[in-house]
């Protein structure tokens, strides 16, 4: 008990999927302002133009985490209202609106939390090809100079990219997120780039001392379907591609793709000293784990030469996001990134629940006291567990699946904007006044 009272709990939310205020003092289109204009790319034909309206209302967004009791508030900036070129002079409006969200959490006693990239580039650099365009390394160090240079003086704890998996994945491989694009080619090389953006951005965060500098890991469980060698072989590819891609290359131990042999294109994409530029020794990494994928071999798939057996093909419930929420995943995922060396202090930086609107939010409730005892477990193995930030405050935009999927703690009416705090909010605020005794 006494060690699960040690960990802090805060909540994380991310600017497109809440800020709305999309052209507002300046700020310039993102990928995702573009993406979501573009015909049936977003489930519900919705958009986040308007969004929870963070921009207007943080100040009772954030005294709504504090009633609760968090300690911890992320929010990701939008790289397109500070720079709506993406580059070139910084918008002071842009700034200035960060500087209040970041004055308002010291004021009301919350430790504001910064991720610098949440997904939402800006267009004009996608223009230019975004993360597949090698310049977007030095694109990228120009922002997170920027944010530095503005927000480090009161924002201890930075996220640099969040989910690089699920953005590049997305967004490059898939083409189900912004940008739209397709294919390994776009793949490989945006994401050879944004994993060296990230180390140059560690470094220069770093140049401050007193900073502590993370990333966001997409983690995924992986399964085979059946005992056989060739489903084994297809979980590790899977496996490799959704939980390791994003981590190894920092850590020194160049790409896995050994066991994810379309990897080693990457290599037409190395410039002289890359190996050793991706290293970054983060000081914590942010695990944010959901789901648990079944997959089976199958030859006919290009590079992935595996399927995914979909969550009621197995017999288990799909959530309203079509895959299967796994609380155990926080167990396992903690235990697994804590065999890494270097040991890194672990947060869960984001962790929840997507129940549709009918659904009975007790649910959610269920699956975060299934967190809390896998958090217990770990916390007895020794594991440098710090703290959990719930996914998420407030029901929000949830990228191609729009506004059906809820996340929130809290609802948000969207034609009157009054939020209401669900039972599992009322539960957490309790849950969090018992552990503070
Ligand atoms: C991870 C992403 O960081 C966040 O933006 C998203 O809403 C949640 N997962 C839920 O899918």
């Amino acid at each position: 008990m006494n060690k699960i009272r040690s960990l802090k709990w805060g909540v994380a939310i991310a600017a497109y999927q809440t800020e709305g205020a999309y052209n507002k003092d300046g700020k310039g289109l993102s990928i995702w302002d573009t993406f979501t204009q573009k015909p049936y790319r977003i489930k519900d034909r919705s958009n986040a133009k308007i969004a929870t309206d963070f921009y207007h209302r943080f100040e009772e967004d954030i005294d709504l985490a504090v009633d609760i009791g968090l300690q911890i508030f992320r929010f990701s900036v939008s790289w397109s209202r500070i720079f709506p070129n993406g580059t070139g002079v910084a918008n002071p409006k842009g700034i200035e609106f960060y500087n209040k969200v970041i004055n308002y959490c010291l004021k009301v006693g919350i430790e504001p939390w910064i991720t610098t990239y949440h997904w939402d580039l800006p267009q004009k650099l996608q223009d230019k090809g975004g993360w597949t365009n090698r310049d977007s390394i030095s694109w990228y160090a120009a922002y997170v100079t920027i944010l530095r240079n503005h927000f480090a003086d009161r924002v201890k704890h930075w996220i640099l990219i969040n989910e690089g998996i699920v953005c590049m994945g997305g967004g490059y491989f898939l083409g189900v997120h912004a940008p739209g694009k397709r294919g390994i080619r776009n793949f490989i090389s945006s994401t050879h780039h944004l994993l060296l953006a990230q180390a140059e951005g560690f470094k220069i965060l770093k140049k401050r001392e007193g900073l502590q500098v993370g990333t966001a890991i997409s983690c995924t469980k992986i399964e085979p379907y059946r005992n056989t060698n060739a489903d084994h072989k297809a979980a590790i590819r899977i496996d490799t591609l959704m939980n390791r891609l994003f981590i190894e290359p920092h850590l020194g131990l160049g790409y896995p793709d050994n066991d994810f042999p379309a990897l080693k294109r990457i290599s037409k994409f190395y410039k002289k000293g890359d190996i050793e530029a991706l290293k970054a020794d983060f000081d914590f990494w942010g695990i944010q784990t959901y789901a648990r994928e079944v997959v089976k071999a199958a030859w006919y798939i290009p590079y992935l030469r595996a399927i995914q057996v979909k969550p009621e093909k197995r017999n288990v419930k799909t959530s309203v996001m079509g895959w299967e929420t796994y609380p155990e995943g926080v167990q396992y995922f903690l235990e697994r990134f804590a065999k890494y060396s270097p040991k890194k202090t672990l947060w869960l930086s984001e962790c929840g629940v997507a129940l549709s609107k009918n659904e009975d939010d007790q649910k959610r409730i269920e699956y975060y006291q299934k967190v809390i005892e896998g958090m217990k477990t770990v916390l007895d193995k020794n594991i440098n567990l710090k703290g959990i930030l719930l996914w998420t405050l407030i029901d929000n935009f949830e990228w191609a699946e729009g506004y059906i999927p809820k996340f929130g703690i809290i609802s948000l009416d969207r034609k009157t904007m009054h939020r209401k705090m669900k039972i599992s909010a009322l539960w957490l605020k309790k849950y969090l006044s018992n552990i503070k005794l």
